[in-house]
């Protein structure tokens, strides 16, 4: 038994140098979710935070086809506009499909080609050894980092990277975990619930595990409109699909926590809209 002289230190100083900012998400309606509390002699005050909070490790979770890449892509596009590295880890297609689908959300977001200089895509769908081995996975990214001195990191989905074992998925997802907080990065980390799960829950693929580890859980969620009382709260006919987003946690600042509608525009890009209670009052 020794004593790990590293993990202790005193309250009030190990923060220094942390500091609440927000990082634009790149979806439009999204960062106005998030904010801070400011504290003056007039007494607590809430302010936008205007994105994500940095340094956070956001997890994006939901069934398929509900949003997680194209989020998962307009936030790396966002970072890479702003003149920001980012790394994204495909671990679900191949490296040039994605790259395909970045050229696709630039221009629909109006981003200069220049902008994609500022990102590397790391392939862990073709490369096994990336996706199974978690020391090679944890070297390649750190090499990936290392090529745009990158603040940010996008990996869709942590969910390839325990097909098969998720007795493992825990302590995989607390190694990336640390290796977000190791590399100073603001994280977007998806992945995918099985479609037994209700809709709305923040349940993953791995249990709980990934949303008691991660900062930020957001959920996406579809449904159809099968009843005439869902017609009415959801403004659309019967048998039309309504796409939802709800912010289900963050653990480091506030969140709004409704329930919002969520679009995709038809050039192919996320929008939050009004929450649904506010549309159902007529807000
Ligand atoms: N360019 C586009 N125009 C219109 N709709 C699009 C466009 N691109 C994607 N979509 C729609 O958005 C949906 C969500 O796509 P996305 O790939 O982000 O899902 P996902 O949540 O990552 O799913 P999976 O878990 O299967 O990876 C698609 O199924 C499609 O209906
Ligand atoms: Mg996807």
């Amino acid at each position: 038994m020794s004593v790990i002289r590293e993990a202790i230190s005193r309250a009030g100083q190990s923060g220094h140098g942390l500091r609440l900012e927000g990082v634009p998400t790149g979806v439009a309606g999204l960062d106005a979710l998030f904010y801070r509390v400011e504290f003056s002699e007039d007494g607590p005050r809430t302010c936008p935070l205007g994105g994500f909070p940095r340094g956070a490790a956001v997890h994006v979770t939901g069934i398929s086809d509900t949003g997680k890449s194209l989020l998962a892509e307009q936030f790396c596009l966002a970072q890479a506009q702003r003149g920001e590295g980012v790394v994204f880890v495909t671990v679900e297609s191949p490296a040039a499909f994605v790259d395909m689908a970045l050229q696709q959300r630039r221009l629909a977001m109006g981003i200069d080609k220049d902008a994609m200089q500022n990102i590397v895509i790391v392939d862990a769908a073709m490369h096994d050894a990336v996706r199974e081995d978690l020391p090679t996975f944890l070297a390649t990214a750190k090499a990936a980092l290392e090529e745009v001195k990158a603040r940010h990191l996008v990996i869709d989905s942590l969910t390839g990277l325990y097909e098969a074992r998720e007795m493992q998925a825990r302590s995989i997802v607390r190694r990336i975990y640390q290796f977000v907080k190791e590399n100073g990065l603001t994280a977007v980390l998806t992945s995918q619930k099985r479609s037994g799960h209700e809709e709305l829950s923040a349940e993953a693929a791995g249990g709980f595990a990934v949303s008691h580890i991660l900062d930020v859980t957001l959920v996406l969620a579809k449904k159809i409109v099968l009843s005439a009382a869902q017609s009415r709260l959801w403004h659309a006919p019967i048998g039309e699909m309504v796409r939802f987003l709800r912010i289900d946690g963050s653990r480091l600042c506030g969140h709004d926590t409704r329930t919002h509608f969520l679009t995709i525009t038809r050039e192919g890009l996320l929008q939050v809209g009004p929450s649904i209670a506010a549309e159902g009052s007529g807000q």
